[in-house]
Order: C-alpha cells, then structure tokens, then sequence
C-alpha cells in the first residue's frame, strides 16, 4: 500500500467537472457509491469480512467502485473546504443522504484521511480487508493515520491509497465553526435584546451554553476569533461591539489565569455589559457629532439602565452577580473618573476592569457616525499605553498587550520589503510582539496579490538579518481594504 504524496490543485479538481446529463449521472452514480461505501462501512465496524451481510454489502460497493474505475482510473473521495469530492467533483447531498455526508465526512477526518483512492486491479477480498481495517479503527488519536497505513501495507492492500490532512484543511474545520459560533452569538444577542423589549425573558441558559462554547473556541482557535473582532457592524453597532467585547474579554481572562468557570462568567457579563443601550435613545445613540450637555446625560444612563434590567430579570439567579458590577461600572476610570460620577467606591470589580479595557479598544477601532477619527489596531495599543493606571489598569492592560501584539491580528501594516500584509497571527514569543505573522496582499511594487503568510521573525541565513519588518501600520480605510473580508473567507 503507497502512500501518495504528490499536491493537488487548489480547487481540488483534477479534471473539469462534467456537465448537463453526463453531472447528473455523475451524480447519481458518485452518491450510489458514497451509499454504498457508508453501508460497508456500517457493517465492517461489527461484523468480520467472512459475514455473509458484509460479503453481500461488499460486492456491491465492489461492483460500483468497478464501474467508477472503468470511467477514470482512479475512483477518489476527498475532503476539501467541509465538502466531499469524487474524481475533483463535488457530490451533492440532499435531504435523504445529508446524514450519510455527515457520517463518511467523519469517518474520513476521524482517521485524519484528506483523500482516500480506490485504484484499478482492486480485488473483491482487498477491498473488504480494507473496509475491515478502516471501519475498525476509529479510535481517534495523534497517530491514527500512521496506524491505519500500518495496518494496510501488513493485510497487503496495494490498490487502496490514502493522503494525509492537510494542516489547512484542519484550521479551514476550526475556522468554519469558529466563524458560526460568531454569527450564532450576534443572532443570540440580538434575540436577548429583542426580548428584553418585549419584556420577555432572556434565555440564560443559551447565553451560558454559548460562553461555554466561547472559551472551547478560544482555546483551539485563538487567533482566528481575534481576528472575527475585525468585523464590524455599522448598523447594528452595540450587537457586533458587544460580541467583540465579549470574545476579547474571554480571550483576555484566560491570559490572566481565570478558572473556566470564572471565565464564562466574565464572558457573560462582557456580552450584556451595554445591554442599558437599548433604552437609549437611536437619535442619541447614533447622533453624528458632539452630544450636548443634556444628551449626554441620557447617554451616561446606559449602565445603570443595563444594571437595572439585570436585576430585573425573571432569570437573575442565572446570571453572574458580576454581570452587574460590569453593566454599571465598566466606564468607570482606574482613577475612579469616568461614569456614573456618583457611584461612589473606593475600588471597582475585577470583571469590570478586564470589560473596560477591551470595551475602549472595540469602541476606538469602529468607525462611528460621530466620531471623526477612528484609530487602527496599531494606534490604539500605543494610545491606551499613554492611559495606563488613570483610565485602565496597568496589569491588566499590559496582559491586553501581550495578548494583542503591538500589532494586532487584523492590522495592515507596511513591510520594509515594500510588500504590504495583514497581520495573521501575532508571534508567541513576547520578545517578539513586533514580529507577527502577515498574509501579504500586495507585492513590493504594489500589485495586489493572493500572497503567502510569512513569519516576521524569519531571518536571511547568509546575513542572520530579518527578512521584513513592519515600517508602519496603515489605515484599511484609506487603502480600501476590508479586513474581515480576509477572515471570513478563511472559513469558507
Ligand atoms: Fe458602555
Ligand atoms: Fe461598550
């Protein structure tokens, strides 16, 4: 049994995909075969080859992989982007196979299998042999794909071949449900807000389950949920910043060593911290240029609103008693300045200080209707620098911008090379905050490109010198260049 090492295209197409009646025969022929195979596979896992229900499935799937083969030489399934593809083609499910999809998908990816390919001079008894070893093994662990190619070369299944996953294709699984979890979170958010106008209760519980949720995706994906805090919404701008606050607020709570329990709860009570601006006026809220004396008083109610309708709630016993704390204190100053100015205490609540300093970051990064500037990712690490211990608390800002990167993910910056990029992922070495990893989107003269994610701190060999390094952060704005873009079409 070989194992194939050669690179597939990136569409994974190795052949242009057949048209009108031949695609829908294709079709109908490649999903007999994905039965056909789930079926075997299905039996294989309880019974021997020698069974009769599995001799009889298994002459079946032999007798489709036979006609596949006389099509083309090769009859291979392969996962790509969460799709299933036969031959480079894209098999289509529908309401009846959808759970066999779902299931062989699995199957495949619990066994770290990318493509697995059935080549012509397969024999019945090779076949089952495989399908025996493949349904078998599905205990998953680090070396699974390494056993299971063990396995096959000693039953001497040549005629059966099998690629490994890909790390892109892993990361495009994690960034997918990654990207749902964001989405699902807008969705809950503004269903709480909804309900809390109609005055019907929130469903806590969801809110918890997702929090939950929250931190196992941090803890897989952290980088790529720092860089779903680039999207914003302009409209809805409390639901996106609310979200935003909260995953940076978890992220942030993890770094300064929070149990996990203690995290959810911060989480939770980052994502209603602003839950009072549903009371605030949208003509205030969204007022282009400078609030007047008396509109800003409304505007300085938010948190003692919001921390009213937390203790108001029928659920309350659900939520975190520190959701409160942060509602009504989370514009409130390290030096004890900022709102509500009569609020009188000599200290304010830790969650209340992680909020502060991630709910000013969202804030000052958006572009708002009165805002005239906004601030890069870049500008606003310095500019909150210049605060630490009046408006944010030392320690907690430093862990912020060991967490965020002088550069944080999201930042177009400028390399010395002339290139310019997006910064990917921020380096784990704190020595080398200036030095993240950047997708280059254009050349060093200026032509846009689909470029690679290189490593700021990789050096030229002969000199022992960086290869780039960031001359400056840019504004997207001006370049036009829409960040989210980029994260989100890693999860595609
Ligand atoms: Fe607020
Ligand atoms: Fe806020």
């Amino acid at each position: 049994m070989g194992e194939k090492d050669i690179t597939i295209p990136a569409s994974g197409a190795r052949t242009a995909p057949p048209r009108g009646a031949e695609s829908k025969a294709f079709q109908k022929t490649g999903v007999d075969l994905l039965i056909r195979f789930h079926i075997v596979d299905k039996i294989a896992k309880i019974y021997d080859t020698k069974n009769d229900a599995f001799q009889e499935q298994g002459k079946l799937l032999f007798e489709s992989l036979t006609a596949k083969l006389k099509e083309k030489d090769e009859a291979s399934f392969r996962v790509r982007h969460g799709a299933l593809l036969l031959n480079g083609v894209r098999l289509k499910f529908s309401v009846g196979t959808y759970g066999i999809f779902k299931s062989v998908l699995e199957e495949l990816r619990t066994r770290d299998v990318e493509a697995l390919t059935f080549l012509p001079g397969l024999g019945l008894d090779e076949l089952c042999r495989f399908m025996s070893l493949f349904a078998k093994r599905d205990k998953k662990d680090e070396a699974v794909y390494a056993q299971l190619v063990a396995d096959l070369d000693a039953a001497g299944v040549e005629h059966v071949e099998l690629e490994k996953i890909s790390a892109e294709e892993i990361a495009q699984g994690l960034h997918k449900n990654t990207a749902r979890m964001f989405f699902l979170s807008i969705v809950h958010l503004k269903e709480s807000f909804a309900r809390d106008q109609r005055k019907e209760p929130i469903k806590i519980n969801t809110t918890r389950r997702l929090m939950q949720s929250i931190y196992n995706h941090i803890v897989e994906d952290e980088g790529f949920v720092h860089g779903l805090t680039n999207i914003k919404n302009h409209d809805e701008y409390t639901l996106n910043h609310s979200v935003n606050v909260c995953l940076l607020a978890t992220s942030l709570g993890r770094r300064l060593g929070l149990s996990r329990s203690e995290i959810v709860d911060l989480g939770m009570a980052a994502f209603f911290h602003d839950l009072g601006k549903t009371d605030t006026p949208l003509n205030i809220l969204n007022k282009p240029g400078r609030l007047t004396d008396a509109e800003r008083v409304v505007m300085e109610q938010h948190p003692f609103h919001g921390a009213e309708k937390l203790v108001l709630l029928k659920e309350f016993r659900h939520l975190p008693l520190r959701a409160i704390h942060v509602a009504l204190e989370h514009h409130i100053k390290e030096d004890l300045s900022g709102y509500p100015r009569y609020y009188k205490k000599d200290d304010i609540n830790l969650f209340s200080k992680i909020v502060k300093v991630v709910d000013v970051f969202d804030a000052i990064t958006t572009k708002r209707v009165y805002r005239t500037t906004d601030f890069t990712r870049a500008e606003a690490m310095s500019l909150m620098l210049e605060q630490s211990g009046t408006e944010f608390n030392p320690v907690i800002l430093k862990a912020f911008v060991n967490m965020m990167g002088v550069f944080p993910i999201g930042s177009l910056v400028a390399l010395t090379s002339g290139e310019v990029g997006i910064v990917h992922d921020i380096n784990p070495d704190p020595k080398l905050l200036l030095r993240p990893s950047v997708k280059l989107i254009t050349d060093a003269e200026g032509n846009k490109v689909d470029g690679e994610v290189v490593d700021l701190a990789e050096r030229v060999p002969e000199t022992g010198r960086f290869r780039r390094t960031i001359a400056a952060p840019l504004d997207p704005a001006k370049y036009g260049v829409e960040v989210a873009d980029y994260f989100l079409a890693q999860a595609l």
